[in-house]
């Protein structure tokens, strides 16, 4: 019998996963997170990339067959710039050639390929030369852009720019934990500019290449929840939205650039926008706290009784999702969901995030908001940046020593709405029972 209850999703609704170069491919040396890596201290562990999924030694081929298998119809990868300009003067064509091999066996294996251009990660000559704080990168990106969008093109029409902007700028120029490790203000918003900047050259030149091509940042969205209604936790909770959230997208709406203490009028930034990539994963409540100056003057901390993942790193928090994409409408673009997931190396949250998740993305686009698709983070498990190997968000796991992908009940969760196109009552029923009241609440 055909499941009852359906909520289906938009024709042509991209289902895919994303991942990233540098967490997949493994052994790049010329890179700014394998210097990183090598110092003391940095990862959690002491792990390291090593050779991760082995995507650069032709494993992308099996990952790519799980997924289509699995009637995944599209999916999210990123070039590395190290690999394809490993010196201020020379490129790398058999790097390009990897690259055009892997967007082809996407296409041949009827998946709709994505191309992330900068996820968190530069050549070490950029480093060198100050990397996002010299202004001269924007041109240096602009011209690794047109390269790599030259040479990929035929093959690919959609490209984020680059991902999570917010997250680096944070992580790398406040929090410190991200290459170069720097804690200030000052740079991170002369980082971001230039980032902002960066962004819209790409934008023209690719399109001035591609006139069809469809670019869009993905933009790590929070929601930042004041603990009370003291004007101290409104107030931190605004900054923090204004900084983190709306900062970088409202600059590509109206040209200016409004840190709150220091404005700019980016006018070439206006419209370069054709759609909006959101990852999502929680919130965060934000209590102001006069005495941490470190942490720019707040606590951070999920509410009481969250479901939380495996490290506590993320709550189950599907409502923010709607949020997140009612946020996004407001520039007036097609979303898609970039990333969104959960490190869970058991499979025991999983398959309830993924399906409330769905769902309130289902009751959101029904409210009449174009969001073209979503791309589950991730394939398969990857090296997770200053956390290295503890943090495991595949839909498969890695076992990282012998390279065996591990199956986990998420996969065929995943597989089954992708294939419908939908969320059934019988794959929530399957998957997540505890979930079903929420999802398939029961006329009283
Ligand atoms: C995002 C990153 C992605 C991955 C997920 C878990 O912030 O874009 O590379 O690390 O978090």
């Amino acid at each position: 019998m055909a499941p009852f209850g359906t909520y289906t999703f938009p024709e042509g609704f991209l289902w895919g996963t994303a991942t990233a170069a540098h967490q997949v491919e493994g052994h790049n040396h010329n890179d700014t997170w394998y210097a990183w890596e090598q110092e003391e201290g940095r990862i959690l562990n002491g792990h390291t990339a090593e050779v991760a999924c082995d995507w650069w030694g032709g494993r992308w081929r099996e990952d790519f067959d799980r997924a289509q298998a699995a009637h995944q119809n599209a999916h999210r990868l990123s070039i590395a710039w190290s690999r394809i300009q490993p010196e201020p003067d020379r490129w790398d064509e058999t790097a390009l050639d990897r690259y055009r091999e892997m967007l082809i066996g996407l296409r041949n294996r009827k998946m709709v390929p994505m191309v992330t251009l900068h996820h968190f990660c530069e050549p070490l000559w950029v480093a060198e030369m100050g990397g996002w704080e010299n202004e001269a990168v924007i041109e240096l990106f602009a011209d690794f852009v047109k390269k790599a969008v030259e040479a990929l093109m035929p093959y690919c029409s959609m490209w984020v720019t680059i991902n999570e902007p917010d997250v680096f700028v944070y992580s790398a120029y406040v929090d410190g934990v991200f290459p170069p490790g720097k804690k200030d203000l000052k740079t991170a918003m002369k980082v971001m500019q230039h980032m902002v900047r960066a962004h819209a050259r790409a934008y023209h030149v690719i399109h001035d290449l591609q006139p069809e091509a469809q670019v869009g940042p993905a933009l790590h969205y929070r929601g930042f929840k004041p603990a009370t209604w003291l004007p101290g936790d409104r107030w931190a909770a605004k900054v923090f939205h204004t900084l983190f959230n709306d900062l970088f997208p409202r600059t590509l709406k109206d040209g200016l650039f409004n840190a709150i203490v220091a404005k700019e009028r980016i006018p070439e930034a206006v419209g370069t926008l054709d759609f909006i990539g959101l990852n999502y994963y929680c919130n965060d409540m934000l209590r102001f706290n006069l005495f941490a100056p470190k942490d720019l003057f707040v606590r951070m901390y999920f509410p009481k009784g969250s479901e939380l993942s495996e490290n506590g790193f993320i709550a189950n928090q599907p409502a923010g999702l709607i949020d997140c994409v009612q946020w996004g409408a407001q520039y007036g673009v097609p979303l898609i969901i970039t990333e969104n997931g959960i490190e869970d190396s058991q499979d025991v949250l999983r398959p309830k995030y993924i399906l409330e998740h769905l769902h309130a993305l289902w009751r959101v686009i029904n409210n009449n908001t174009p969001v073209l698709g979503y791309f589950h983070w991730s394939l398969v498990d990857n090296f997770e940046w200053e956390r290295g190997w503890t943090q495991r968000f595949g839909l498969w796991g890695l076992n990282l020593e012998t390279q065996a992908r591990i199956r986990r009940p998420s996969v065929d969760l995943y597989a089954e709405i992708c294939q419908l196109n939908g969320i059934s009552s019988e794959t929530v029923g399957k998957y997540a029972p505890d979930a079903f009241s929420g999802i398939f609440p029961s006329e009283s």
